[in-house]
C-alpha cells in the first residue's frame, strides 16, 4: 500500500488488510510505504489513528518508510492511493513486470474508475471518515480476490 507520506491513507489500508488476513488465516504479507521522505520513521497521523481505533482496528505501531526499487522484488502486487504516486512509483520501474504490478488501490472497489483516495492531511475530520469508509470496501473487495 502506496501513498505520499504513509502516515494517513496507507497504513489505514495496510493495517485493515493485515488485521483482515489474519482474522482469516491467510497467508499474505502486507506492508505499506509513501513516495515521499517527509514522515520516514513517524507513526500515522493522529486523527487516522484515532479514526481507525474508532472502528477497532489498532494502526498506531505502523511506522513510515519510503517506497524503494527493492519493494518492486519483494511484493506482488503494489497499491498506489492516487495517480501522483502512481507516477512516482512507476518512474522507479526497471521492466515491463515491475510496471505490471503498480494497480489503483480503488480499482479494487470501482473497476476502471481511476479514482483516487482522496488525502485527508490538510482537510478536517469527516476526510478521514470517507477514507475509512473507502479503504474499508476496497480491502473487503482485496481480501475476497485473495481467498480465491
Ligand atoms: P498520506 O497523506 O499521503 O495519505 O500519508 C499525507 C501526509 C503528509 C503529507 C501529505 C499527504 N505532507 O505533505 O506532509
Amino acid at each position: 500500500m502506496v501513498c505520499l507520506g504513509n502516515i494517513c491513507r496507507s497504513p489505514l489500508a495496510d493495517g485493515l488488510l493485515r488485521q483482515k488476513v489474519k482474522s482469516l488465516g491467510l497467508d499474505v504479507f502486507v506492508d505499506s510505504c509513501g513516495t515521499s521522505s517527509y514522515h520516514i520513521g513517524e507513526p500515522p497521523d493522529e486523527r487516522m489513528i484515532n479514526t481507525a481505533f474508532k472502528y477497532d482496528y489498532d494502526i498506531s505501531n505502523l511506522r513510515a518508510r519510503q517506497f524503494t526499487k527493492r519493494d518492486f522484488k519483494e511484493f506482488d502486487v503494489i497499491y498506489v492511493m492516487d495517480a501522483s504516486n502512481y507516477n512516482n512509483v512507476i518512474a522507479l520501474a526497471e521492466t515491463k513486470e515491475d510496471r505490471e504490478k503498480v494497480k489503483l488501490f480503488l480499482n479494487e472497489l470501482h473497476p476502471q474508475s481511476n479514482m483516487p483516495v482522496p488525502d485527508p492531511y490538510f482537510g478536517g475530520e469527516q476526510g478521514f471518515e470517507k477514507v475509512f469508509n473507502l479503504v474499508d470496501e476496497t480491502t473487503d473487495k482485496i481480501i475476497e480476490k485473495l481467498k480465491k
